[in-house]
């Protein structure tokens, strides 16, 4: 590691390796992974379930312990940091997740589950004196949630009104980087649109960098800049998104992209 290529990147994630379990039960999850995401890119990490996907944003947000390799967030080593010491990468790097069922405490109200990340003592010291009420409501507004859901319970809120309701969450501390894990992939078609186009919104209006899961080839080409390519824990292919689609030069990317159906951004790109 030469250290010359200390570069401006959010994220630097070196020779990342991440091993389950012992004996007969040993997967080793993520192999020899590295990559850098800058500021402002949306990056796309695909490939099909069980390649690693989840492990690698993990650890990117410090939510597992590697065993190997090193994740850097800003220049700074997250990699084996106590969590107390985590507090410059809870409030600026936040994650929406798959299930919200999962992710939504259900017998948390709505405005308890959207203030709960502004009650960290590094969040609070970035936003100042917040008043955690009306910064609900503005995050409610954003998502286009209604007024009265703060006193209300998630179990009261259809699947994608719940996804918005996690990422009102996430949006809470301002972070600077959004990291989506499959966020759109458990909804009903009809709804999965309107989501991600107003996850998209988000992300251009409030200037965020992207870290993109999906084993759906079609959304990554639609909404990424770049895209990297995970095969059973191994990183095979990283580029801009258009050239990784356009021109995939690994044989696993090229079957990948072989197998997007060719009119599959079609219900995107109308909107439905
Ligand atoms: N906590 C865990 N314990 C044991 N094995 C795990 C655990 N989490 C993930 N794995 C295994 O690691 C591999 C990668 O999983 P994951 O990162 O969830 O992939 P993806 O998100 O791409 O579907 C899979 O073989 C999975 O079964
Ligand atoms: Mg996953």
């Amino acid at each position: 590691m030469s250290g010359a290529e200390a570069s401006d990147a959010l994220f630097d994630v070196r020779g990342l390796r991440r091993v389950y379990g012992r004996g007969v039960r040993r997967v080793v999850a993520l192999d020899e992974v590295s990559l850098q995401v800058g500021r402002g890119q949306r990056l796309g990490i695909v490939g099909e379930s069980g390649s690693g996907k989840s492990t690698l944003i993990r650890l990117m947000a410090g939510l597992d312990t590697p065993t190997a390799g090193e994740v850097r967030f800003d220049g700074r080593v997250v990699t084996g940091v106590p969590e107390r010491e985590l507090g410059f990468l809870r409030s600026r790097v936040q994650i929406v997740f798959q299930d919200p069922r999962a992710s939504l405490n259900p017998r948390m109200n709505v405005g308890d589950i959207i203030a709960e990340p502004l009650r960290a003592r590094s969040v609070r010291r970035e936003l100042g004196g917040v008043d955690a009420r009306a910064r609900v409501a503005e995050l409610l507004d954003a998502v286009g949630l209604p007024a009265d859901a703060p006193a209300r319970y998630p179990h009261e809120f259809s699947g994608g009104q719940r996804q918005r309701i996690a990422i009102a969450r996430a949006l809470a501390p301002g972070p600077d980087v959004l990291i989506a894990d499959e966020a759109v992939s458990a909804l009903d078609v009809s709804v999965r649109a309107q989501v991600l186009n107003l996850l998209m919104d988000l992300v251009a209006e409030l200037d965020l960098t992207l870290v993109f899961v999906s084993h759906d080839l079609a959304v990554v080409r639609h909404v990424c800049t770049d895209a990297v390519v995970l095969q059973a824990g191994r990183l095979v292919e990283a580029g801009p998104a258009a050239s990784v689609f356009a021109a995939p030069q690994h044989p696993y990317t090229r079957a990948l992209v072989g197998a997007i159906p060719r009119f599959g951004g079609r219900a995107l790109e109308s909107g439905q």
